[in-house]
């Protein structure tokens, strides 16, 4: 079940994913390259200028997908709208380029007056576990966090998409293929590099995982794709949602056995489906059912009311999404950290205009903040674990050669940026691990990697540049 045992063999729990990514940058990368992202809150089409001095300029589109695509019959429908966005996306912000080189085919040789230079390296960021044989092949294991397309389960996602792309004529060559996590873990050491690069990169957002650098020496498992030797590492996607899937050690409530049952995929990402953004508020909305279904307890009560069934006793509109699967967003959970007024405020207006409960009381307010708050601070607290278990796995923390030096990682999704005090009480949390402690906790510096898989999945498409060009 841990860290060993997914780089010894594959259908592991934590599946240890090779990437085939052999270094990380270090700030002097250059060029323009085009990015996609799907498998966060939205699909993001981004080109990216490296300028070569740990800067970047970012342009992007970004877009939600629409729900009836996450559970399409066919692979090809969903990739088709990625393609139809990365039209749009050049017709928007590369008109010129656009004019003048889409509508060629790809296959159209230099003498029609079509050059390879001008086609667009895209690095495809696809936030799913993959099974990754090449940098710019990889097979789909599974989905997460709400996809279920079995049509696409086996297949090459970077064929899926660049099949799409032609059939539009766009001049984008699919270049790599990044998890989110690695691209984070490219983007941090590309703007803030250390003497050794950052040594994580993690995502807390709709979903979670972490892409962290491993001695190759480790990597037990057969290699089948084609890497660099020469740095004697390489990036390692864990996909650590899938931790534990088997409960051995992880906490399991009556509402995180209820959450699982009706989610699309029960009995995996039984870790992530604790931790990420994705879920919490949907925990929160099976413990406050429970609590309105309980006649014994005050919560959100109509007292006016005699009625038997228990919706009509409580003083939430029936349209609230309290009363629906996946219906509270988790987002309100921010809010209620950061309303810290004597008569919350802000947090009751918003029970108000988003969750419809009539007129709420301060007590009852109060009550949501404590269980909202009690749920995300277990979700910090199994967050440092994941952390705790790479730092210790990299040895950084007693090897003599990094002794004094910054533990770099990097962090990016909607959960740690925009939840108040999440990383604080990640580190709350890591000083008490075994092998961490106060001293180490020091020397971990977490740091937000903003735009992470955007970036990242250019620097990774700048590397995949560089080896077609030496294999020419
Ligand atoms: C974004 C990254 O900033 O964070 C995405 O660019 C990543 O690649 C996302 O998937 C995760 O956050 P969320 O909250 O959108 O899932
Ligand atoms: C899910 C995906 C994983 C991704 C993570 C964060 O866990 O399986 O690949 O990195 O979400 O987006």
């Amino acid at each position: 079940m841990g860290i060993g045992e997914g780089l010894e063999k594959d259908g592991t729990s934590l599946s240890q994913i090779p990437t085939y990514v052999t270094a990380v940058p270090n700030g002097t990368e250059k060029g323009l390259y085009m990015a996609v992202d799907l498998g966060g809150t939205n699909f993001r089409v981004c080109s990216i200028q490296l300028n070569g001095d740990t800067t970047f300029n970012l342009t992007f589109s970004k877009v939600a997908i629409p729900k009836e695509l996450m559970v399409a019959k066919t692979a090809q429908e969903l990739f088709a709208f990625l393609a139809k966005q990365i039209e749009l996306f050049l017709q928007t912000h590369h008109e010129e380029h656009f004019e003048k080189h889409v509508r060629r085919r790809l296959t159209q040789s230099a003498s029609d007056g079509f050059k390879d230079e001008h086609v667009f390296r895209l690095g495809f960021t696809f936030s799913f576990p993959v099974q990754q044989i090449g940098i710019n092949k990889g097979n789909l294991i599974r989905w997460t966090k709400g996809f279920d397309i079995p049509d696409a389960i086996g297949k090459d996602v970077c064929a899926l998409l660049q099949d799409e792309i032609d059939k539009l004529h766009l001049p984008v060559k699919v270049a790599a293929l990044v998890n989110d996590t690695v691209g984070t873990l490219m983007a941090r050491s590309y703007s803030s590099p250390g003497k050794t690069g950052a040594v994580l990169g993690a995502i807390f957002g709709t979903g979670t995982n972490g892409a962290y650098v491993e001695k190759l020496a480790n990597v037990k498992k057969p290699l089948s794709g084609e890497y660099d030797k020469s740095t004697g590492e390489m990036v390692i996607n864990t996909e650590w949602g899938s931790f534990d899937n088997q409960l051995n050690v992880l906490p399991n409530t009556t509402w995180d056995i209820a959450l699982d049952k009706q989610s699309v995929n029960p009995g995996i990402q039984m870790y992530e489906k604790r931790v990420s953004g994705m879920f919490l508020g949907e925990i929160l909305r099976l413990v406050i059912i429970d609590l309105l279904k309980n006649k014994d307890v005050s919560f959100f009560r109509d007292d006016n009311s005699s009625s038997n069934d228990w919706k009509s006793t409580t003083n939430i509109a029936p349209a609230s999404g309290i009363y629906a699967q996946w219906g509270l967003d988790t987002s309100i959970m921010s809010v209620a950290a950061a309303d810290n007024t004597p008569e919350l405020s802000t947090l009751r207006q918003s029970l108000e205009s988003d969750l419809h409960v009539y007129s709420p009381a301060i007590d009852d307010a109060q009550a949501f903040k404590a269980i909202s708050a009690a749920i995300v601070r277990r979700s910090a607290r199994l967050s440092a674990v994941a952390i705790a278990a790479i730092v210790l796995q990299t040895g950084k923390l007693t090897d003599p050669e990094s002794a004094g030096e910054p533990i770099d990682i990097g962090v990016d999704g909607s959960l740690v940026e925009h939840y108040p005090y999440f990383r604080d009480m990640i580190y709350e949390a890591l000083r008490i691990v075994d092998g961490i402690g106060e001293e180490g906790a020091k020397r971990i510096r977490i740091g937000i990697a903003k735009d992470g898989s955007g970036v990242g999945a250019a620097l990774i498409a700048l590397v995949a540049a560089g080896m077609e060009k030496s294999k020419s």
